[in-house]
């Protein structure tokens, strides 16, 4: 199979390479992790590699675009204020990156092989380029805004999947116990049992670099952070799909509830997450 085929210079080959070397990094030190942390909770884990690839990732971008700002996860303190802020102060530059070191941390630490690293360039508030690298089975998924999206050189597309009984799905769990899991889980009560299946496999990113490929027909998750989807969301995007809130409105970098999908499934999506708040969870 070919390599990561760069079919442009500049940002996206920056992008690539960081996340090639960072997701080779990753990769050969799973099973040996030496400093396990946790921070919100014991649902929410960081270890020293996450610390580490993200510190590799941002040298590789700064030493090519040392004026540009980088919104990485793992130098954001937890909570939403304090990632409103850093949001805001790195929108105020023309160029922001937004870089998970690993998502699906909990699957790295476990020994589950469903993680990759994700990036996104943001210019001028515009998600502009998207790469999201699955290191165990070698799979680089690269979009470019108005370019399309590809994996390895050739095309994603989204599924073609109109009913949603024959339709499968991904979501996930954030570690939010209060409001998060609870939302999460009222949502799937709602989907499950109309759809052919459900698959919370522990990577937004990669949940959504799987709708952009059309191995599963949408995903949704509420309460996630720029980080798990901003490359994801242009992955989708600029594969055919569509991405929105959770009630529907267009995807922009602050949006917490993402629902993604082929377009086709989109409305019952929505529609199933909008009653599901009715009936099964506040706000
Ligand atoms: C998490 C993963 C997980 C999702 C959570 C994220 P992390 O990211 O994407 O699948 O359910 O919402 O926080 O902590 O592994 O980078
Ligand atoms: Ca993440
Ligand atoms: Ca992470």
């Amino acid at each position: 199979r070919e390599p990561y085929v760069v079919t442009s210079k500049g940002h996206t080959a920056a992008a690539i390479n960081a996340a090639a070397k960072a997701g080779e990094w990753i990769k050969n030190r799973q099973g040996h992790v030496k400093e396990l942390g946790s921070k919100t909770s014991a649902q929410d884990l960081v270890t020293e590699v996450d610390k580490g690839v993200e510190q590799m990732i941002r040298r590789l971008i700064l030493t090519h675009y040392p004026d540009h700002a980088i919104l990485g996860e793992e130098s954001v303190l937890p909570g939403a204020d304090a990632l409103t802020a850093a949001l805001e102060e790195g929108l105020k530059h023309e160029y922001l990156w937004i870089v998970d070191p690993i998502d699906g941390t909990t699957n790295f630490v476990h020994g589950f092989p469903f993680y990759c690293v994700s990036i996104a360039l943001v210019v001028k508030g515009e998600l502009t380029v998207g790469v999201i690298y699955d290191p165990i089975r070698d799979e680089m998924f690269v979009a470019e805004k108005g370019k399309g999206a590809y994996m390895h050189g050739i095309p994603t597309s989204v599924s073609a999947e109109a009913d949603p009984g024959s339709s499968l799905v991904a979501m996930g769990f954030p570690p939010d116990r209060l409001f998060a899991q609870p939302a999460n889980m009222a949502g799937l009560q709602q989907i499950l049992p109309q759809i052919r299946g459900v698959r919370a496999g522990g990577s937004a990113a990669l949940h959504l670099a799987y709708v952009a490929a059309g191995r599963v027909d949408g995903y949704w998750e509420v309460g996630l952070s720029p980080w798990d989807c901003a490359a994801g969301v242009l992955l989708v995007l600029e594969s055919g799909g569509k991405v929105t809130d959770t009630q529907g409105n267009p995807y922009d970098i602050g949006t917490r509830h993402v629902v993604a999908s082929n377009g086709r499934i989109h409305d019952f999506l929505v529609g199933s997450l909008e009653e599901a708040k009715a009936t099964g969870y506040k706000k």
